[in-house]
């Protein structure tokens, strides 16, 4: 639809900006924390570029007030940010570290100070290491009950002042890339334990929903999930076959179990003749449906563009994690679906498809199929940032790539998604998991790179500015 005149973003709109513990805080064993998967992990060399790892990262543990303060010079109406399990529970269950609560206890207070909404995640990725050695993590039932307690904790913590929760972040991510390609924790490449430990990530999901409504009654919870439409390349039958196909594999395999506590049935038969399905135990289904979320959480960046692959075509290929543009190879699932560039779009450096309009097809999507508000949870552009002599970041091309996402949020609105708000990924630069710290994201700039932490200065680029108008004016100056 075109719409002649656009409906207004609504006058609470949570215009935010996110991130995640591993990704800023740094301190990584400071105050009793104990280690995640992710400080372990990025100690084995060649798992990260050039061997980077978030000890220090951009040191928020430490520089919180500062960070905040920028944020309330900013006007920023929410605060997206991640409790790392293991600083609340150093070895993932058993005795509670009160440090550990006491530093959310302060960012919380601190933001609520300047009127910023805390979006609390509780999950983005750092399992505690010693669950993993335990009993592997997210491959054990076990996992479940120690989540649930780790959520209550935090839960009647600071459930009083917190009335946004996301449970898990990217749960296709961290499992995909955890048990199928191997390149995140714990660097599994095995079909079958993807899909039991993804089962029971969705249990945990599921159980920490359903304990939130008795702890934070007046809240509202829902997961994040790395929301990737799919196009078909061609109108020929089968790529939209290959496309219906990609749409039950990669989205609605996840979207679903939250959404209705069930799995499509073509993705669950196919996986079923093929030895993948995940084991299920009685009871499993009736948790899952009464894990249901008040919303949505979408971390958008790109759209996906597919064709159908013969069953001796490509599977897995490695990702670009160097910003070397053009070093994405086609992948897919034989049989099933295969990647291909989408040629309207341009790409970023990292080959990630530039798309505002997919970012509306998508919520469309959602709406009509889940009938569920939507939490932007993340959007953003990571490129190389210049800082200049006179000490200014000209991100142009991260105000564009914005701009044209919040019109496509604007449509959205006024074709009848309800949109409760909008975070930007993410507020300052941060460590970018497997690409280093020369991927930026933030509206400021911290002086690090991958080698030298030198001070980390944080410096307003000129997209701060730009943002600070787009709230001030409540989105009606793009
Ligand atoms: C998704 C993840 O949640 C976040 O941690 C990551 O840095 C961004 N996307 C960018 O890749």
């Amino acid at each position: 639809m075109i719409h002649e005149k656009k409906d207004k973003f609504p006058a609470n709109f949570l215009w935010g900006s996110a991130s995640a513990a591993y990704q800023v805080e740094g301190a990584w064993d400071k105050d009793g924390k104990g280690p995640s998967v992710w400080d372990v992990y990025t100690k084995v060399p060649g798992t990260t570029y050039e061997n980077t790892n978030g000890d220090v990262a951009v040191d928020h543990y430490n520089r919180y007030k500062e960070d905040v303060a920028l944020m309330a010079e900013m006007g920023l109406k929410a605060y997206r940010f991640s409790v790392a399990w293991s600083r609340i529970y150093p070895e993932g269950r058993g005795e509670v570290n009160e440090k550990g609560l006491q530093f959310y206890d302060d960012l919380i207070n601190e933001l609520l100070k300047y009127g910023i909404e805390p979006i609390i995640t509780l999950y983005h990725w750092d399992v505690p290491q010693a669950l993993l050695d335990a009993y592997g993590a997210w491959e054990s039932r076990e996992i479940i009950e120690d989540f649930n307690q780790y959520c209550i904790t935090v839960y009647k913590r600071y459930g009083d002042r917190v009335k946004y929760w996301v449970t898990l972040n990217e749960q296709n991510i961290f499992i995909g890339l955890g048990y199928r390609s191997g390149i995140h924790p714990p660097g599994v490449k095995d079909l079958k334990r993807m899909y039991e430990a993804n089962h029971i990530a969705n249990l945990a999901n599921a159980k920490a929903i359903q304990s939130f409504r008795k702890y934070v009654p007046d809240g509202k919870i829902g997961p994040s999930f790395a929301y990737s439409p799919n196009y078909a390349l061609t109108c020929c039958p089968n790529d939209v076959l290959a496309f219906e196909n990609a749409e039950d594999l990669s989205n609605n395999w996840w979207m679903d179990v939250y959404a209705w506590g069930k799995y499509p049935k073509a993705a669950w038969n196919y996986l079923e003749k093929n030895g993948l399905i995940p084991t299920v135990h009685e009871g499993d289904f009736e948790l899952l449906a009464a894990g249901k979320p008040d919303f949505m959480g979408v971390n958008y960046y790109r759209t996906t563009t597919v064709e159908m692959n013969p069953l001796d075509g490509v599977g897995e290929a490695k990702m670009n994690t160097t910003g070397k543009k053009g070093t994405t190879k086609e992948s897919g699932v034989p049989g099933v679906y295969k990647t291909k560039r989408n040629p309207h779009l341009e790409a970023t450096n990292w080959d990630w498809e530039i798309d505002p309009q997919g970012l509306r097809v998508g919520m469309r999507r959602i709406e009509s199929r889940y009938g569920l508000p939507i939490l932007i949870t993340e959007n953003g552009l990571g490129e190389f940032d210049k800082l200049e002599e006179d000490e200014a970041i000209n991100d142009d091309y991260r105000i564009a790539y914005l701009r044209a996402h919040i019109e496509a949020c604007q449509d959205a609105i006024s074709d009848g998604v309800e949109l409760l708000g909008y975070c930007t990924w993410s507020f300052t630069d941060l460590l970018s998991w497997l690409n280093g710290y020369q991927k930026r994201y933030g509206f400021v700039y911290v002086d690090r790179d991958e080698h030298d932490e030198k001070e980390l200065r944080r410096l307003k680029k000129k997209s701060f500015y730009w943002y600070k108008n787009v709230i001030a004016t409540n989105g009606e100056q793009l």
